[in-house]
């Protein structure tokens, strides 16, 4: 599915939207270049995990993951500042995926090695200063 959205609220809007398909154990892969809205979707994200201050949502890029509170748990990984998987295993990357809420990771890229093969694929283009090109593939 590819969507492009027009705003920053949009792809908030989105974001809830593919929450509602979520469930605990679920992984959300996504890329992108510096800007192109990740953050903003994960905050869409949170929203529709029932995350009340979604909008406080901002990238964990020094902590590596930060855990909000939802009728569903998110777990939020941004692992652009990792410089190897060490790092991620070092902060019990593994435990997270065994517990109790969804996994988003921002920058997945960097660690497609020990990425679990299912997990729902999201890819942001920037195409203008508003608009987004937003692929999702669940794999
Ligand atoms: N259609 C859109 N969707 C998402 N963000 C948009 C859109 N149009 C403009 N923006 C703006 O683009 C920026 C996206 O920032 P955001 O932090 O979400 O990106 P990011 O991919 O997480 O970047 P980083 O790699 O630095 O973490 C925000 O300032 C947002 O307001
Ligand atoms: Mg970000």
């Amino acid at each position: 599915m590819i969507i492009t959205t027009t705003s920053a609220e949009d792809t908030i809007k989105l974001g809830e939207k593919i929450a509602k398909r979520l469930k605990s154990g679920d992984i959300v892969a996504l890329s992108g270049d510096l800007g192109a809205g990740k953050t903003t979707l994960v905050k869409g994200i949170a929203k529709g995990l029932g995350v009340k201050n979604y909008r406080y949502v901002n990238s964990p890029s020094f902590v590596l993951v930060k855990e909000y509170r939802g009728k569903i748990p998110l777990f939020h990984f941004d692992i652009y500042r990792l410089n190897n998987l060490k790092e991620i295993e070092d902060i019990g990357y593994e435990d997270y995926l065994a517990r109790r809420g969804v996994v988003v990771i921002e920058w997945s890229s960097k660690m497609t090695r020990i990425l679990p093969k299912r997990h729902l694929d999201i890819a942001l283009k920037i195409k203008n200063s508003n608009e987004r090109i937003i692929s999702v593939k669940g794999i």
